[in-house]
């Protein structure tokens, strides 16, 4: 069985808590913090910048996950990257030069991902997949926490492990939006290897249960 990665999305915690949270999440069974970083123009809301992703860095001891739902990233690489950035995730429909971009992300020293909304193909990809080490899902229009996921998705991912595998790329599948201990052991049988999740871990009684909750779903 392989090993299903866990990461709540740090987007629904309480920020009046945020260090609370983070220590819920250390002390957890997840494996990434997911971090989601909004402009106001890609995405029509505004979650939050550097100084929270710097903060969050302080506390966190696991892979930092960001999901960057920005216009033009390619100016803050560097900066992500000294704020604690494992992984760094940019849009597919935001990036003009992605093949560049990848390739700045990678010369950071993260890990270089694609985000994808719900109406992109996963065959416009095909090019670059082998440069990229994590497509992100979108399973919900990107902006918000706590949307319904969209059916949609399955066939999304079955469909991105093929191109996967045809071209013997390493590239990990995660999922974001709508994810919850329901639709979590479908996903991985589609071929996810990351969850994502905001509500169904913050809005929880018991958020360290839900995460423990979620990895069991996930192996089934
Ligand atoms: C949505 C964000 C997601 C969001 C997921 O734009 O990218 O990461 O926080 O939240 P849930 O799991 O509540 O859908
Ligand atoms: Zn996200």
């Amino acid at each position: 069985m392989r090993d299903i990665l866990i990461a709540p999305s740090v987007l629904s915690a309480d920020f009046g808590n945020l260090q609370r949270d983070i220590e819920m999440i250390n002390n957890s069974e997840a494996d990434w913090f997911h971090v989601d970083i909004m402009d106001g123009v890609f995405v029509p809301n505004i979650s939050f910048g550097m100084p929270v992703l710097e903060a969050i860095s302080r506390h966190a001891k696991k892979t930092i996950d960001v999901h960057l739902m920005i216009v033009n990233p390619d100016p803050y690489i560097k900066t992500f990257a000294a704020l604690g950035a494992n992984n760094l995730s940019v849009h597919y429909e935001a990036c003009t030069h992605l093949h560049r971009t990848l390739q700045a992300i990678k010369a950071e020293g993260m890990k270089a991902g694609v985000a994808i909304n719900p109406h992109t193909n996963v065959n416009l990809l095909e090019d670059v997949i082998k440069d990229i080490d994590l497509v992100c899902v979108m399973s919900v229009n990107p902006g918000f926490g706590g949307q319904s996921f969209i059916e949609n998705t399955y066939d999304k991912i079955r469909k991105l492990k093929e191109l996967i595998i045809k071209n013997n790329a390493p590239t990990l599948i995660e999922i974001d939006g709508g994810v919850n201990d329901k639709n979590a052991a479908a996903l991985v049988a589609a071929g996810a290897d990351v969850l994502v999740a905001g509500n169904f871990v913050f809005k929880a009684p018991n958020p360290p249960q839900a995460i423990s909750g979620l990895k069991l779903a996930a192996s089934k």
